[in-house]
């Protein structure tokens, strides 16, 4: 039985699946969570909040201290607008930058055109509905099909548009997995490690998974914010899901 020292020691070695979010209003409070956590057992995800107030500069700070980082920023307009985006965030040497999927397959290929136009190869992934929408407000757009075969619709657009992966809830990670085959990188947010306790702490999310089932599902990566922000040590909390990742990506290999 390996211990949790050595568990841990594997899954620095291993490529990380934990993307920490970094939901911050400021940069110094990002940089106080940033300095306690190791990377080689996360990844960072900046989204349009911390973006917008840290800018540019506070990405390359996160990339020069070694994390790779994961550049939420969702872009959705015109193609060539979207194109040049997903240039200028390429050219900043982020890992990973997003789309919607609901730009359609024109603006989707623009954009891998605008990634493949930087030195830097990041995973250009798409959202496809976002979890805040519910079949009301799918109609209220004009989308009377279900949320699941919506979904199932953009990720198979996003794949066909040649774009890596898409962002999904860990529930719909198995049926995409299966649909798109085991290539296609699956991000997935809403994830909810078992306290001691055995219970887990939901916040504001709806449908939580943990991280071991989260894998199972499927999914490639695994965005988790509060669970680590908010913990009172949170290198202990991501060295313990780091550890509980590993176990089960043990098990699936
Ligand atoms: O704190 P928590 O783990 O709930 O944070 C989840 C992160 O994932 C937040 O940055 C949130 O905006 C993002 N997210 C989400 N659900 C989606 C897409 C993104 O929770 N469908």
């Amino acid at each position: 039985m390996q211990n949790i020292e050595s568990k841990l020691q594997d899954s620095k070695i291993q490529d990380s699946r934990i993307i920490v979010a970094l939901d911050y209003a400021n940069n110094a409070s990002a940089l106080n969570l940033v300095n306690q956590l190791d990377p080689s057992l996360c990844k960072l995800k900046v989204g349009k909040e911390l973006f917008t107030v840290a800018g540019p500069q506070f990405v390359e700070q996160l990339i020069s201290k070694d994390f790779k980082v994961f550049l939420d920023l969702k872009f959705h307009d015109i193609p060539n607008t979207v194109a040049k985006a997903c240039e200028a965030a390429s050219n900043l040497g982020v890992w990973m930058l997003n789309v919607h999927a609901s730009g359609g397959s024109a603006m989707m290929q623009a954009a891998m055109e605008g990634v493949s136009k930087s030195k830097h190869t990041p995973y250009l992934i798409a959202v496809t509905v976002l979890t805040s929408m519910n079949q009301t407000s799918l109609s209220e757009i004009g989308i009377d099909t279900s949320i699941e075969d919506q979904v199932l619709k953009l990720a198979k657009l996003t794949q066909t548009s040649g774009l890596h992966g898409a962002v999904c809830s860990a529930q719909e990670a198995q049926i995409l997995r299966r649909q798109l085959g085991k290539e296609f990188c699956l991000v997935t947010p809403g994830i909810r490690p078992k306290l001691g306790n055995g219970q887990v702490n939901q916040d504001d999310q709806s449908r939580v998974v943990t991280p071991a089932d989260a894998l199972n599902n499927g999914a490639s990566y695994l965005v988790i914010g509060r669970p680590i922000t908010q913990a009172i040590s949170p290198l202990k909390v991501l060295e313990a899901i780091a550890a509980e990742c590993l176990a089960a990506t043990s098990l699936l290999a």
